[in-house]
């Protein structure tokens, strides 16, 4: 079966694409290379933007993965027009010439910041959703155009996945337990903004698994599904990268506790998952970290702009008024 990746050389499409591969199937890479190109030879990746893409183009694909767009808060703030854009439209625009070029399934990367705040309640995915940012809204928005176009032969699938944290060969520095990771390694402080937050949290070896599933789901299925691994207070994920840190290095972190307001604060199930694809996560937070810190050579100097997704958006948007 042959897959397109779309946004495929980002964080997640790092590990996915391989992991596609590595069942066999024939996956090609479509991606503005944003953040360079880690991907292995066997796939093959061309530079372009996905909005010039024509069904011609989409025509032998089985299936289309969509990982593009802006993806995380401080982008969607920064250029909230073009959030909009590559979040909500283009997603829809690809879907649909997915669609007429005979396509059989497109998946489409959500987030549960979608859910936006929710206090003591564990969301599905029939709960109401209350983002109102930036982000929120555009994944959402992106969702629904592609979702109006499943019919009997077209399954559309959103996975609406927690924050993804841990190793990708494009890695990211920006993401909760990758960050706090960083911080007690470099710093030997950990900061927590508000310890009493929520969110559900993924390892992307476990994300990487949930497009694997959704890929060879039976084409009857589409829909809307929760990919995480469980829930956990921004605390109690200082305290376990703190834990497994002091494990691994013999060094105790600090965790220096502030009390600033968040917007977002949501718990999900994944029960749905679980049952119509098979969605069984492996790695809990404390795999995340070893992993993590067994590729610590890899890193370099963690203030690189290449690990933090906002600086090098805002270069880019230099470059391009430039
Ligand atoms: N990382 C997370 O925690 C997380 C959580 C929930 C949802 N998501 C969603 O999953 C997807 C992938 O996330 P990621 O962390 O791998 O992101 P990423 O920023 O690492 O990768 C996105 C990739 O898309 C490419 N891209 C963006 N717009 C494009 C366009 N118009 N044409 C071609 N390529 C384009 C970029 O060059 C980049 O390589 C995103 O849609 C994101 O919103 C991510």
């Amino acid at each position: 079966m042959k897959i397109l990746v779309a946004g495929g050389a980002g964080y997640i499409g790092s590990v996915l694409a391989p992991l596609l591969r590595e069942h066999g199937y024939a996956v090609d890479v479509v991606d503005l290379l944003w953040f360079g190109n880690r991907l292995p030879d066997d796939i093959r990746v061309t530079r372009r933007d996905l909005f010039q893409l024509t069904r011609e183009d989409l025509e032998g694909y089985e299936q289309v993965i969509f990982l593009a767009g802006l993806s995380n808060d401080p982008m969607a703030e920064f250029d909230p027009a073009m959030n909009f854009i590559q979040n909500g439209a283009l997603p829809t625009y690809l879907a649909f010439q997915a669609k007429c070029a005979g396509v059989r399934r497109f998946i489409y990367a959500s987030s549960c910041s979608v859910y936006g705040y929710t206090v003591n309640q564990l969301y599905d995915e029939d709960a109401p959703v209350t983002c109102a940012y930036p982000y929120g809204v555009s994944k959402l928005a992106g969702e629904r155009g592609v979702l109006q176009l499943q019919d009997d032969a077209f399954s559309t699938i959103a996975l609406r996945q927690g924050t993804v944290n841990g190793y990708s060969p494009r890695m990211r520095f920006d993401l909760i337990v990758n960050t706090m990771f960083k911080c007690a390694i470099e710093d030997g402080v950990i900061v927590v903004n508000n310890p009493s937050i929520w969110r559900p949290l993924i390892d992307v070896r476990d994300t990487a698994g949930a497009f694997l599933r959704a890929v060879q789901a039976d084409y009857a299925i589409s829909g809307v599904f929760n990919v995480a691994y469980d829930n956990f207070t921004v605390g109690l994920v200082a305290d376990l990268v703190k834990d497994e840190i002091q494990a691994l290095t013999g060094v105790k972190a600090r965790v220096d506790i502030r009390n600033v307001q968040d917007y977002r604060n949501y718990k999900v199930s994944c029960d749905r998952a679980k049952t119509y694809l098979g969605f069984h996560p492996k790695y809990a937070i404390t795999d995340t970290v070893r992993e993590l810190f067994r590729h610590r050579e890899e890193y370099g100097d963690f203030a690189e702009d290449r690990y933090y997704n906002i600086r090098v958006f805002k270069q880019l948007a230099a470059n391009t008024a430039g």
